[in-house]
């Protein structure tokens, strides 16, 4: 997969694993990296499917109806791509934190409704239920940071409740956090996010 890789101060500690949203590039997220911690290695991935000239990480059917055969079969690809990513540059597999915006949150989300230690922890801004129907892994000691708006058009308050307690009963610690806005990510909520990270950072950086 088309991506960046960034080596941080420490190859052996945390790797950010950066995931935009639909219409984006691995650029995006780079400066929430930086807000989030300046020193871990930076792994920045551009979906591999192109709507319409927009980059995403699965296809969707309509605006909110995703192609789950497509999202499966993405997710896999995308689990190899961090496992090959990981021998590559040398960094550590398991210490893995995903940071996610809107179409990139729900890949996140997929990778964690998938398998047991794929990520360290993930930070997912405006995630919606990537699917619906699956057994959860044992996410047991993973904290989650989920970004959500009162007033999301395209995720609704009931659905970022929903993912919250589907993580929260497999075991994840999920932190809910809201905005009074609707899809954007604002500046407040990368702030948030920066902040959950920093008090969590011996269990995320473990
Ligand atoms: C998706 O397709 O993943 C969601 O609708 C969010 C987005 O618009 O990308």
């Amino acid at each position: 997969m088309k991506h960046i890789f960034k080596e941080g101060t420490d190859l052996t500690s945390t790797t950010l694993l950066l995931l935009h949203g639909t219409g984006g590039t691995e650029q995006d997220l780079l400066p929430l990296a930086e807000r989030v911690d300046s020193q871990a290695n930076v792994l920045s991935v551009r979906g591999n499917i192109n709507e319409n000239g927009m980059f995403r990480y699965f296809k969707r059917l309509s605006p909110g109806v995703f192609d789950e055969a497509d999202l499966k079969f993405r997710t896999h690809e995308l689990n190899d791509f961090l496992n090959d990513a990981a021998k590559e540059y040398g960094f550590d597999r398991n210490k893995i934190i995903a940071i996610g915006y809107s179409n990139g949150a729900n890949i996140a989300g997929s990778l964690l409704f998938h398998y047991s230690n794929v990520l360290k922890g993930a930070i997912l801004h405006h995630p919606m239920v990537p699917l619906r129907g699956l057994e959860l892994p044992d996410l047991s000691d993973t904290p989650i940071f989920i970004g959500a708006g009162t007033n999301d058009p395209i995720c609704a308050s009931e659905e970022s409740e929903e993912l919250e307690h589907l993580l929260s009963d497999a075991g994840a610690d999920v932190t809910l956090h809201w905005e009074n806005h609707g899809h954007q990510l604002s500046g407040t909520e990368v702030d948030a996010a920066a902040t959950w990270y920093k008090a969590n950072k011996n269990r995320l950086n473990q």
